[in-house]
């Protein structure tokens, strides 16, 4: 089947997806200063499990550690999923690396391109970030109220359309590939992907994503700097545990467990 670069559109995106819950419903607005925002907002308000809002552009899109995310109309995908999981607080965490094995599967299968995932947020291509994953949570000491999860990815994105600042470092499908992407085909695969992993989880426990987790990332084996309360420790990724968190076998022999900390490759001379 051709693909094309499409309208993201409400009544296509519904037809296409198979999903029970994650989706449903699906909001699609043209311009939204963060679907993020939206969400956390319609969360509070009472909206249900799986409510996904979309927008074609952003204003203020959001990134990990205050930064922001370069959303432009007419290219990419910018969602946020609504969760309201049972789950405690503490393995909100989980969720980030679930949505990164549903990403990174979807790409895969949608472009045939070999996406692999960067701990703990990253998808990349080649080395080069193609999407990013913002976890928020809203909890009240153990109970967990709402989970947000907002995802960018750079769909039809040339290299001229990045700022120059993360032209380096970031990609899209259309650059990795020199083809136009239905976004709404990409988008309800994703959401498909998602709500298999965030299901299979929920009945198998963490193992159900994390062998999957460990074939599809480029971290493990590698040499890493990781930061650790505030300090930084270099090591070896050496294993993603049955929690979620990386194993790192720091240089004097010890291991330590990242939770959800920034991890940057070494480079090898
Ligand atoms: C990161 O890698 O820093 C996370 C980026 C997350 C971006 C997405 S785009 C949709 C959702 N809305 C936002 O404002 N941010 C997330």
């Amino acid at each position: 089947m051709e693909e094309i670069c499409d309208q993201l559109e409400e009544f296509k995106v519904a037809s296409l997806l198979t999903t029970n819950c994650i989706g449903r419903p699906l909001r699609i607005t043209e311009e939204l200063e963060s679907t993020s925002l939206e969400a956390w907002k319609l969360a509070g308000q009472g909206a249900p499990h799986g409510l996904t809002v979309v927008a074609d552009r952003q204003t203020g899109g959001r990134g990990r550690k205050g930064r922001g995310w370069f959303s432009p109309g007419g290219m990419n995908l910018y969602f946020s999923v609504i969760l309201r999981p049972t789950f405690p607080p503490a393995q909100a965490a989980q969720t980030t690396l679930v949505a990164a094995v549903a990403i990174c599967e979807a790409i895969r299968e949608s472009s045939g391109v070999k996406a692999t995932i960067k701990w703990p947020n990253d998808v990349e291509i080649a080395g080069r970030k193609v999407a990013g994953i913002l976890t928020e949570l809203s909890a009240v000491q153990e109970k967990t109220n709402f989970l947000i999860l907002g995802i960018g990815v750079d769909v039809n994105m040339t290299v001229a359309d990045f700022p120059e600042e993360i032209r380096d470092t970031a990609t899209s499908l259309q650059i990795a590939t020199s083809r136009c992407f239905s976004r709404s085909h990409l988008l309800a695969a994703l959401l498909v992907k998602l709500e298999n992993y965030l299901e299979a989880c929920q009945q198998q426990g963490f193992s159900a994503v994390r062998r999957r987790w460990k074939e599809l990332s480029s971290m493990l084996g590698v040499g890493v700097r990781a930061e650790l309360n505030g300090k930084y420790i270099e090591g070896t990724a050496e294993d993603l545990d049955d929690q979620g968190r990386l194993l790192v076998k720091t240089s004097c022999g010890q291991y330590e467990r990242i939770v959800a900390g920034d991890v940057q490759r070494l480079r090898t001379q």
